[in-house]
């Protein structure tokens, strides 16, 4: 590896299992000589299996639920107390949508389920820059990184209402950026990352079919959870140090694509069956 993080000090949201990108995200900072916090809601923290990621990586698990602003401040006192300091790199790898969970068509939603929705997703975000803000806690030339889905800019008609709330949260990104930029020399930016198999992606509608057309779609293929983690560490390197403000699609090149020939080809084949048919009724 590269000790592309040495010395650097981090705070870890949403790594529930072995498959999320924050779990990725993780092992990869771990590998390149960060230390960090871990840290979850308390709900996932009893669901899933975080207290192995953090003996692998020396890590302690700090709960927190990023609706709190209380345990958001709980949470970034312990971290600078347990690192030593001031944070180099935060990870935002939040997401869930109560109205994809219980089923609910775009166009009927429980808009209370909606709130919920986009306090996790979106709000979460704000409120978790805003206590680093407050608390002074982000070191100079620090980086914080969200994660969110192309669906915020084309149609994906059954990424529901997270489209919308990936939309806010990249809004607060640029927003929130401005001001960490301006007065802490602090950078901030979202991946725009492939569909990928993890607990919260596998809850969409039809996702199979979604990372199937996806990798046929894109000339590199779909980006794994893996080297997402890759992407993100290099933006909490010292490498890319003026990258700020920004949406970064990490997808093998999806988010420009019209069509591909491959995807062309399984069109055509339904429309050649299509045509065979009538055909083969001339025959008789
Ligand atoms: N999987 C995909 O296809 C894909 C694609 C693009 C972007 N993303 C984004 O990547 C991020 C990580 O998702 P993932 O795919 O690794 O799935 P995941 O299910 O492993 O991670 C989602 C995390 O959000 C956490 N979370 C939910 N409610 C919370 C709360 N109130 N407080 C704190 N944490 C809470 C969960 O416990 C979980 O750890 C999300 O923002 C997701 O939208 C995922």
């Amino acid at each position: 590896m590269y000790n592309l993080l040495k010395g650097k000090k981090g705070i870890i949201f949403g790594a529930l299992d072995s498959k999320s990108i924050a779990w990725k995200v993780a092992e990869r900072a771990h590998e390149e000589g960060a230390i960090f916090v871990l840290t979850n809601a308390p709900v996932a923290l009893r669901l899933g299996t975080i207290s192995e990621l953090a003996d692998k990586t020396g890590s302690q698990v700090i709960p927190a639920d990023a609706t709190s602003i209380m345990d958001l401040e709980h949470l970034v006192d312990q971290a600078m107390e347990i690192l030593g300091g001031k944070i180099d790199f935060v990870l935002h790898s939040i997401g869930m949508s109560v109205n994809v969970r219980r089923g609910n068509h775009y166009t009927n939603q429980d808009y209370s389920f909606t709130k919920t929705g986009w306090d996790v997703s979106a709000l979460s975000f704000h409120r978790v820059m805003s206590v680093l803000y407050k608390k002074d806690a982000m070191k100079e030339w620090g980086s914080i990184v969200a994660l969110t889905y192309m669906a915020a800019q084309r149609v994906f008609p059954d990424y529901n209402d997270m489209a919308d709330n990936k939309a806010y949260l990249e809004s607060v990104a640029r927003s929130f950026g401005y001001f960490f930029g301006r007065d802490k020399n602090v950078r901030v930016n979202t991946i725009s990352q492939s569909p990928t198999p993890t607990t919260a992606g596998s809850g969409v509608k039809g996702f199979d079919g979604f990372i199937a057309y996806a990798e046929k779609m894109s000339p590199l293929g779909n980006a794994t959870a893996l080297e997402c983690a890759d992407y993100t560490i290099s933006l909490f390197s010292d490498l890319t140090k003026k990258v700020s403000l920004q949406n970064l699609f990490h997808d093998g090149g999806f988010s420009n694509m019209g069509i591909s020939t491959e995807i062309m080809e399984d069109f055509m084949k339904g429309f050649e069956s299509k045509e065979e048919e009538p055909k083969k009724k001339d025959k008789k």
